[in-house]
């Protein structure tokens, strides 16, 4: 067997509508720009993706708590953390079609009207560049005045920041630590696209890292080392993702060092996570603005310090959507192609197909059903079918990435045993069905 034809983003795309990984939003209405609804397979991919994300980052270690901060928040934080002023892209519009781009992107971009032309390269002028804000406005309560507008966070790293003295004060921890979240954020970004690559509203997975200032060179490339080794660890392969610092030209105002997880997606190198040394920026703005006293003390040393910060910002979305294209592939077969998943088993949205085969068959509809309670019953997420011809129902669940099919037949009557099938290599053997949970946990 080998993998056929290339792997393009309309395939990927097409594969998550089919089988419920990704829909667009509002489809009967004729969707929204930019906005995607998670099927039945594609919320468990992507809890998945966060709940590896989270065990990696806060309760397998013991130097890391975690966070669940509101998503809106006092308007002066984001005055305070340079958002209002600075948090915004480069826009041109085309005085023809009336289309708006990013200044900084229209290399990539294309004409809406003549697709082969970049824009200002067909009949269409384009403005001058004036710089647009990200951040999407509304208001608190029910009076409509200036005074009550605040804003969608852009980020979920100022939450961490503004509850830094709640953290310290009721959790005992002391630098260096981290507090970790997980949560949606919002920016009316100029040119979304690329499927769930760039969207206005999406979930971010960032950590902030609380550090003796002396620390924070060390604690920055031990952090862009272990964010690496997370996507190889879940099955990324290593050719497909490289680590790129940032020139000075590129480091956000509070960074000053950066460097980005990329991925190779079909439609190039794109961001898949950035690593920031942000300094004690945010902190010490938070502290002269509100007042309160945001160091730490250290009692060993009797003195105050504002700790550096080391940042790994991750996206939900687009790790979902790097582990979705990485795992795709057509295999062709002797007689037909495949489309498969190889998704590593902790991220598949099923683990384990429970597939008797003869429905009419009362004793294997029995050892079945049986069979995938006791795997959910353990925690373990499992998919009984019994129709449609057993070659059919292996397709089904290779395209949904489940990494192994249990088939009960008429030996399995006999002798309990049952055959497993494995997803990528497509081997079967025979197992005791008692077995099958133990092997489960074991590959899981
Ligand atoms: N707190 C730092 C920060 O927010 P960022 O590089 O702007 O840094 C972090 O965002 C991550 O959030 C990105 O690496 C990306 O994975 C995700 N992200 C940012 N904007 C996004 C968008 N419009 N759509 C989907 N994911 C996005």
């Amino acid at each position: 067997m080998s993998a056929v034809d290339e792997k393009t983003m309309e395939k990927i795309v097409a594969l998550c509508k089919r089988r419920g990984f990704v829909f667009p939003s509002s489809e009967i209405y004729g969707g929204l720009n930019s906005c995607w609804d998670y099927g039945p397979l594609g919320v468990e991919l992507k809890r998945n993706v966060k709940e590896a994300w989270w065990r990696s980052m806060v309760t397998s270690r013991d130097d890391i708590v975690g966070l669940d901060a509101s998503i809106l928040m006092h308007p002066k934080v984001w005055e305070t953390s340079g958002h209002v002023a600075g948090f915004s892209d480069p826009m041109v519009d085309c005085k023809k079609c009336k289309a708006r781009f990013r200044a900084d992107h229209l290399e990539t971009a294309r004409c809406p009207e003549k697709p082969s032309k970049k824009p200002g390269e067909c009949a269409g002028e384009l403005t001058e560049a004036r710089q647009f804000n990200l951040m999407f406005k509304t208001q608190l309560g029910p009076v409509e005045d200036s005074g009550a507008v605040v804003f969608l966070r852009p980020e979920t790293a100022q939450g961490i920041f503004v509850n830094f003295k709640s953290v310290v004060e009721s959790s005992r921890v002391k630098p260096p630590f981290g507090v970790a979240q997980i949560g949606k954020s919002f920016r009316n970004e100029i040119t979304p696209g690329n499927f769930t690559f760039r969207t206005r509203e999406f979930e971010q997975m960032e950590m902030e890292f609380f550090v003796p200032p002396d620390e924070a060179g060390k604690w920055y490339d031990y952090w862009c080392e272990t964010r690496r080794q997370w996507y190889l660890d879940l099955g990324l392969r290593e050719e497909n993702l490289r680590m790129r610092t940032h020139g000075d030209d590129e480091l956000a105002h509070y960074s000053v060092g950066c460097a980005d997880v990329e991925y190779l997606f079909p439609f190039g190198w794109s961001e898949l996570e950035g690593v920031a040394n942000r300094t004690d920026f945010d902190l010490k703005r938070h502290s002269e603005a509100s007042g309160e006293n945001l160091t730490f003390f250290d009692n060993e040393t009797n003195t105050h310090f504002t700790p550096y910060v080391i940042e790994p910002a991750a996206g939900a979305d687009r790790a979902t959507l790097a582990f979705l294209v990485d795992s795709f592939e057509e295999e062709k077969l002797e007689k037909e192609t495949r489309t498969v998943l190889h998704l590593h088993p902790r991220l598949a949205p099923i683990k384990a197909a429970i597939l008797p085969l003869v429905k009419r068959e009362e004793g294997m509809v029995k050892m079945g059903q049986e069979l995938a309670k006791q795997l959910r019953d353990a925690g373990i997420s499992a998919f009984y079918d019994e129709k449609s011809a057993i070659g059919r129902r292996y397709r089904r669940m290779d395209e949904a990435g489940t990494p192994y099919c249990f088939t009960i037949d008429s030996t399995s009557l006999e002798d309990g045993t049952v055959t497993v099938r494995d997803r990528d290599s497509m081997e079967q053997s025979r197992m005791s069905a008692q077995e099958v949970l133990p092997f489960l946990r074991e590959k899981i």
